[in-house]
């Protein structure tokens, strides 16, 4: 006997296709299928991702029922992601969650996917307790959040242009390296020496995070540097890495630091694809030490874009009371 709700989640913002089913609050399966269509392209292409999320849909959902050894049938809710994404993306989940309640008959949940990649910590042990203080920060966002409960979440703090993972992404491109560029500019960086270029960073008041600067100082940088040698890139690229790295995670803990001070929270949550980052991990780890933090950071497949994180975000809703109806519609710039 399975414990109850039992939801299937959907999860479809940007371009990977998730299906999840939880059960009681445990993680019966996750499925994603991510798009490669986008690779050649340097960057996600909104229309393709429509396309491709069309395609995957019925093959996850379908994998992620069989998975948790349920139908359809069996289900107490159907959850999907609401926004903040894109549209065309969030369209394609969102008609096929509501046509599978309504056809059902059975209550939809609507997620915020800002909110499941902080609750992505509640999929596992060891989970943080309320009150703590969460950085999301992924290749579509940074965001410094005070977590009071499941339901109720404060922004503190969040970047005024570029997210972490572009920055991560924009730099390797200008490096010459293969879309997306976090994962290969981490492995490089760390054969590099980090100190080797320093890279000026706009230091933003308060909480607030800004990383369109770090580009055009890298670009700039480069361009100097190769009209004098034109090898100059593939005679540096582990130390152009690794000081790289090395800015983007001292500005994110600078301000990290900051907000943990003013709001006296010493449980840090990191939440985003960039939480894979071994510099940004390394560092916290000794922050952590150095302040006195307890740090929580989720396994990686639920760290990327995820349906389990957007299960465990409508449990909590389910248990509160907090439905959908069918005239629940996407929003691409939907607030915390
Ligand atoms: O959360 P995610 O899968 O998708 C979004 O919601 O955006 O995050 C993807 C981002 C990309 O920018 C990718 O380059 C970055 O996370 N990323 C990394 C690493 N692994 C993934 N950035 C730096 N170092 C990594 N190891
Ligand atoms: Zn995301």
């Amino acid at each position: 006997m399975l414990a109850r709700p039992i939801i299937l989640a959907i999860e479809s913002s940007c371009d990977d296709t998730g299906a999840a089913v939880l059960a009681g609050g445990q993680l019966l399966s996750n499925v994603v299928a991510t798009q490669k269509v986008h690779e050649q392209y340097g960057g996600v292409v909104p229309e393709l991702a429509s396309r491709a999320h069309q395609q995957h849909m019925l093959p996850v959902v379908t994998a992620a029922l069989q998975e948790a050894g349920i139908t359809k049938e069996d289900l107490d809710a159907v959850a999907v992601t609401q926004g903040p994404g894109l549209l065309g993306s969030l369209l394609v989940g969102g008609m096929f969650a509501k046509t599978l309640a309504l056809a059902l008959g059975k209550p939809l949940l609507a997620v915020n996917h800002m909110r499941a990649h902080i609750l992505a910590h509640f999929l596992r042990d060891p989970k943080p307790t309320f009150p703590f203080l969460c950085l999301t920060v992924s290749g579509g966002h940074t965001q410094l959040v005070v977590v009071k409960s499941a339901l109720e979440m404060e922004v503190m703090g969040q970047t005024i242009d570029d997210a972490a993972g572009e920055a991560f992404d924009k730099t390797a491109k200008l490096l010459g390296l293969p879309y997306p560029g976090g994962p290969h500019l981490d492995k490089l960086a760390r054969q590099g020496d980090p100190q080797r270029f320093a890279f000026p960073v706009g230091a933003m008041p308060g909480y607030d995070f800004s990383f369109s600067g770090l580009k055009t100082s890298v670009l700039y940088f480069l361009k100097k540097e190769t009209a004098a040698n034109p090898d100059f890139v593939a005679e540096n690229l582990p130390d152009l890495c690794a000081s790289i790295q090395h800015t983007i995670v001292a500005t994110l803990l600078r301000q990290l630091r900051r907000a943990a001070a003013d709001t006296g929270l010493t449980q840090v949550a990191l939440a985003g694809g960039v939480a894979a980052n071994s510099g940004l991990r390394t560092a916290l780890e000794a922050e952590a030490v150095a302040q006195g933090w307890e740090v929580f950071i989720p396994d990686f497949a639920f760290c990327t874009d995820n349906a389990a994180m957007v299960a465990m975000t409508a449990h909590f809703q389910f248990e509160a009371g907090d439905f959908a109806t069918q005239l629940t519609s996407p929003d691409p710039r939907l607030k915390l």
